[in-house]
């Protein structure tokens, strides 16, 4: 091959290579990595991607050199040259990508292990996923609706779900992993950067899935023991727009343990789910039921698909929702509707 016929190919790579590195920097396809295991998993991506670049660059350059030097002549009806085989060449394009992929294998290898690795003595939350909310439940067996987390610190989550299959997803922390019902698995974080994230059901699960949010917190270190200390002993904060007082503890069951506000709207819980009906308007639902307020209510708690609003299907509640209350719990949700409804 000529020198000139070099330097175009060579042109053409570095033209080629230009355009992939562009698109690969240029567009921010990567939320910023907010925790140890993300960061990792980011560089697994952008290993492969920047061989992938570098291949593209190649056969482009080819591709169009080909495409321009080898042209059709016009009038150039005669056949092109028998070619068999290149061995050389046969033997180089075997032989480099074995060496790639092996490569981003052993990158690949050495990530999942450490991403698995939850250290001597993380932070073990016990995840649980149902239609359509998440409780998240620390060691002290104190639940909640928010997973705080502390900043660098390993954090072994433990996953598993009361129904369908859900999946845990933090685009900001790189993971999924699914919550299955019968089954536990871990997830290991290790949180890098203070800050809230969107926590995501990422399993099309049911009515209410796009619902199935949460929010991930990381705090500093000295502000998450506070919170963990203070959360042990204080009650629940009481709902804004009333429901204070002994409703308290029965508003934040409604809000955070049970899936009540992730499927109803009611006002003064401050919940506006639309899955199930606007509990709201209560009274009059009873009414047209033609049953009193608080067995009404209770009714729909235990057994839901007894009486199905019109409008709404039999099934989602009864097949999603309220198994795991205690009846001392569900007394005290009768008591907090049939006491705030208007
Ligand atoms: Cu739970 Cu989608």
């Amino acid at each position: 091959m000529r020198r000139g016929s070099l330097l175009q190919l060579l042109l053409l790579t570095l033209i080629a290579f230009g355009i992939g590195a562009a698109v690969a920097l240029l567009i921010p396809w990567m939320p910023n990595a907010a925790s140890k295991e993300a960061g990792r998993i980011w560089f697994t991506y952008w290993f492969a991607t920047w061989i992938c670049i570098g291949i593209f660059a190649i056969v482009a350059a080819v591709l169009v050199y080909s495409l321009i030097k080898f042209r059709v002549r016009e009038g150039d009806l005669s056949d092109g040259p028998p070619v068999h085989g290149h061995t050389t060449l046969e033997i180089a394009w075997t032989a480099v990508p074995f060496v790639l992929v092996t490569a981003i294998a052993i990158v690949s290898a050495i990530v999942l292990a450490q991403n698995g690795n939850a250290g001597r003595d993380p932070l073990v939350i016990k995840v649980e996923a149902q239609q359509f909310a998440w409780q998240f439940t620390y060691p002290n067996g104190k639940s909640f609706g928010v997973l705080r987390l502390p900043k660098d610190r390993h954090v072994k989550l433990r996953l598993t779900s009361y129904d369908v299959i859900h999946s845990f997803w933090v685009p900001q922390f790189g993971q999924k992993q699914d919550a299955v019902p019968g089954q536990t698995f871990s997830l290991v974080i290790t949180p890098t950067k203070v800050g809230s994230y969107p926590l995501i059901c990422t399993e099309l699960c049911g009515l209410g899935h796009s619902l199935m949010r949460s929010t991930a917190i990381v705090m500093p270190v000295a502000g998450y023991e506070r919170w963990y200390r203070s959360s042990g002993a204080a009650p629940p904060p009481p709902p804004a727009g009333g429901g204070g007082g002994g409703n308290a503890a029965a508003a934040a069951l409604f809000k955070t343990t049970g899936t009540c506000g992730a499927c109803h709207t009611f006002t003064p819980a401050g919940t506006t789910g639309k899955v199930g009906p606007n509990l709201d308007h209560l009274k009059e639902a009873a009414a047209k039921a033609g049953m009193p307020l608080e067995d009404y209510v209770r009714q729909s708690i235990e057994d839901p698909d007894a009486y199905i609003t019109p409008g709404f299907a039999k099934g989602v509640m009864s097949g999603s929702c309220c198994k795991q209350l205690s009846s001392s719990q569900i007394d005290q949700l009768v008591m907090y509707l049939a006491e705030n409804t208007k």
